[in-house]
């Protein structure tokens, strides 16, 4: 939220779990923070210019994605900006929260950036960067990093020159290009400048 607010933007957050807003609220007095589900957004038609899902999309049950992410397209403004971090895979089940000693458990989604692609694109989003990188020291999987934009006119070809890149600071400090038939994660390494 501080990084975001220093760059002029007037960032609201919302989590499903009232104790993650309570900290959020503890942690970072002044913003706007609600409990709210991402399946159902407390926001109106085209009112925000950016959404970050942030490790949050994974948790959605296949039956539950294809209206999350119109729900994510129908509060965007057209050409907005959709960025997610999520932990890639075969978009198979896993239960997780074992190892948190919390004694609650849940189910977790690594998809795949296949999946991930088509769902934003079924939902009125075009693609237009990819990150990634292989799992580091604990992770059980790699990481995924995509920047989709809500279409306000005709699609962006996949592999067209993008319309919007990162700025040279975007936290993620590499990141590579996703081209068609690319492996993933990327084996090169593109240092964005
Ligand atoms: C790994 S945490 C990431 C939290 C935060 N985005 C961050 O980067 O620190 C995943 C969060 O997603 C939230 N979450 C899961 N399903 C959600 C839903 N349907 N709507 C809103 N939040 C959800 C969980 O409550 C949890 O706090």
């Amino acid at each position: 939220m501080p990084y975001l607010a220093a760059r002029g933007l007037g960032p609201r957050g919302i989590d499903l779990a009232p104790e993650m807003i309570r900290v959020a609220r503890r942690d970072h007095p002044g913003f706007d923070f609600d409990v709210a589900d991402l399946r159902e957004l407390p926001f109106g038609d085209a009112s925000l210019a950016g959404l970050v899902c942030w490790y949050s999309l994974m948790y959605l049950a296949p039956s539950d994605r294809q209206a999350a992410f119109g729900e994510l397209a129908r509060v965007l403004k057209p050409g907005g900006y959709l960025v997610t971090a999520f932990k890639a895979g075969d978009s198979r089940v896993r239960r997780g929260g074992r190892s948190t000693g919390l004694g609650v458990e849940f189910d977790v989604y690594c998809l795949s950036p296949g999946e991930m692609e088509r769902r934003v694109t079924d939902a009125g989003f075009a693609a237009v960067f990819w990150g990634g990188r292989p799992a580091e020291g604990q992770e059980d999987s790699p990481q995924g990093y995509l920047l989709a934009q809500r279409s306000s006119g005709p699609p962006i070809r996949a592999g067209a020159s993008h319309p919007a890149r990162p700025p040279a600071d975007y936290p993620c400090t590499w990141a590579a290009e996703r081209v068609a038939g690319e492996s993933w994660p990327p084996s090169g390494r593109l240092r964005l400048s």
